[in-house]
């Protein structure tokens, strides 16, 4: 079996090849996945709503977050896995240190975490000493009470050129992946070209050069979903057929379709 590193997702950007993602949270839904082919699995910190009922990201510890690291690892053989670090728990590099070594020991092999220029540093810092990172640009959640709700982001001149630049920060400062949510799909476009690493779409647009979606929205458990989201469970019947569903339709271009994107 070969195994799912940041260098196989380097090698299908170059290539141009669509990898797939799914946010999930435990060992059979993780067993699945890696057998639908699905390359990474995120521990998102979307768990809070998906699973605990909380009705943001904000309450998340980072004791659920490893509680269920833990489970996706057990789950998992072969697919990378990347956990969120939580609300606070990286907001200076020393606590992001320590935090990502606890995420990386409960089974993660890269860890996400949210903004741009003010967490260069610590993103430089923490690939250095070995820990890959994830950015996560765009709508991020962690800050919903500061944004004002969950919306689109980089949609004036000035938000996207500040999106381009952090991109860009990111990128240099030596971060794996880009997770980039709720974007113009142009803009989207624009920042996967301009960066070496690898970006992750979701409500981005088909131009990212891999998708993400939530387990709960794959599987219609989602009460409003939403628009950049697709119920695979409909037409494919039961679970397996939903996540393969949804990984031939990343991988072939299908999904998202501009119905799911922004513009
Ligand atoms: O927490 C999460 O599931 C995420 C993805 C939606 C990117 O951050
Ligand atoms: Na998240």
């Amino acid at each position: 079996t070969k195994l799912v590193t940041v260098n196989t997702l380097r090698k299908m950007k170059a290539d141009g090849e669509k990898f797939v993602t799914v946010a999930l949270y435990d060992a059979p839904m993780a067993a699945m996945a890696q057998k639908c082919g699905v390359q990474v699995l995120l521990i998102g910190d979307s768990l809070g709503m998906t699973v605990l009922g909380y009705d943001s990201t904000v309450p998340v510890t980072m004791e659920q977050m490893i509680y269920h690291i833990e489970a996706v690892a057990r789950g998992n053989s072969k697919s990378l896995i990347m956990g969120d670090m939580p609300f606070m728990t990286y907001a200076s590099t020393e606590l992001a240190m320590h935090n990502a070594t606890r995420i990386m020991q409960a089974g993660a092999h890269m860890v996400k975490l949210e903004g741009g220029a003010w967490v260069a540093d610590t993103v430089h810092k923490l690939t250095e000493r070995g820990i890959p990172v994830c950015g996560h640009l765009g709508l991020t959640p962690q800050s919903v009470n500061k944004l004002g709700g969950y919306r689109v982001q980089g949609r004036d001149a000035a938000s996207a050129k500040t999106m381009l630049r952090d991109a860009k920060l990111l990128d240099e400062a030596g971060a794996d992946l880009l997770v980039l949510e709720c974007v113009p799909s142009s803009l989207a476009e624009d920042i996967t070209a301009a960066v070496s690493m690898p970006t992750i779409g979701i409500g981005a647009g088909k131009d990212a050069d891999g998708q993400v979606l939530v387990i709960n929205d794959i599987l219609g458990l989602t009460e409003h979903p939403p628009k950049f989201s697709k119920n695979f469970l409909i037409e494919a019947g039961d679970i397996p057929g939903a996540l393969l569903k949804y990984s031939d339709d990343v991988k072939n271009g299908v999904f998202p379709a501009d119905e799911h994107s922004f513009e």
